[in-house]
């Protein structure tokens, strides 16, 4: 058998002294891929937020859009607030909202909900977004809200689908729910609701799973701006609702 040149034999040599960091760089790789929250089965996440960084800037992007926020507060004012007070008035017609209800919107822009809560003689409510929009909506991010738990009666949102992590979308919302509190949100199910989304909901099954500490009150078809699925839920009473909302947001 001829000897290796030793060309080879340096390539074979660096090859297998190289060996160790590559699998260190492979398990690197892995550790991070796990480490990114999965989103829930039912949900896709949409591709290109690498970051909470980059979601971040670009939700600000749509929030802080001085053309956009201008026609919010004008063209679309009147229009919005008729349209939110029917769906609250319905709501109340349920006995699920009332008017001693405190209530959140969340992710609520400019605060045309907040308004139309106002109007319908829900006074107690203001409206959280990334941008404050001053005297109806106060800065929070839905991901972490800024509220103690169980301070309201009622809360709304028509952002589920601006989640980047929907399980805490969700369980900030049970959190700051008072036990027996309602929540209604109005979704697209199974279409793209807008350029800004963070997912996609495939049906109400993934959402009727998160909400872990609550049940199911009704479901049903509306036309609400683009969104096409009213679902409201009510927070449980018991214990084992609180121990399982603390587990769902471990
Ligand atoms: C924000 O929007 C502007 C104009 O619409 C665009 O040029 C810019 O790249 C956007 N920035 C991000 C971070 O998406
Ligand atoms: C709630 O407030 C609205 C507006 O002020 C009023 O019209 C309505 O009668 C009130 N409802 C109840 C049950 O008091």
């Amino acid at each position: 058998m001829n000897p290796k040149p030793p060309i080879l034999k340096y390539m074979l040599a660096s090859l297998f002294l190289s060996l160790p960091l590559f699998l260190f760089l492979l398990a690197a790789a892995t550790a991070t891929f796990l480490r990114r929250p999965q989103p829930p089965p039912g949900i896709r996440i949409r591709p290109g937020y690498t970051s909470y960084e980059t979601y971040i800037q670009r939700q600000l992007n749509k929030t802080q859009n001085p053309k956009l926020r201008r026609i919010w507060r004008t063209r679309d004012w009147d229009r919005k607030v008729v349209v939110f007070s029917r769906f609250f008035r319905a709501l109340q017609s349920k006995r699920l909202l009332s008017n001693d209800s405190k209530a959140l919107c969340v992710g609520a822009r400019v605060g045309q909900e907040v308004e139309a809560l106002r109007r319908v003689g829900v006074s107690d409510s203001i409206g959280i977004d990334l941008v404050p929009s001053p005297p109806l909506v106060v800065k929070g991010d839905f991901h972490a809200q800024p509220f103690g738990d169980a301070t309201f009666d009622f809360e709304f949102s028509n952002v589920f689908d601006h989640a980047l992590y929907p399980d805490r979308f969700v369980g900030e919302i049970e959190r700051t729910l008072k036990p027996g509190g309602v929540c209604a949100l109005h979704v697209a199910v199974s279409r793209r609701p807008d350029k800004y989304s963070a997912n996609d909901l495939l049906s109400v099954a993934p959402l009727v799973n998160m909400f872990r500490g609550s049940e199911v009150v009704y479901t049903r078809k509306v036309d609400g701006f683009g969104l096409d699925t009213e679902i409201v839920f009510r927070k449980k009473n018991t214990a084992t609702a609180t121990e399982s909302v603390a587990k769902g947001l471990r």
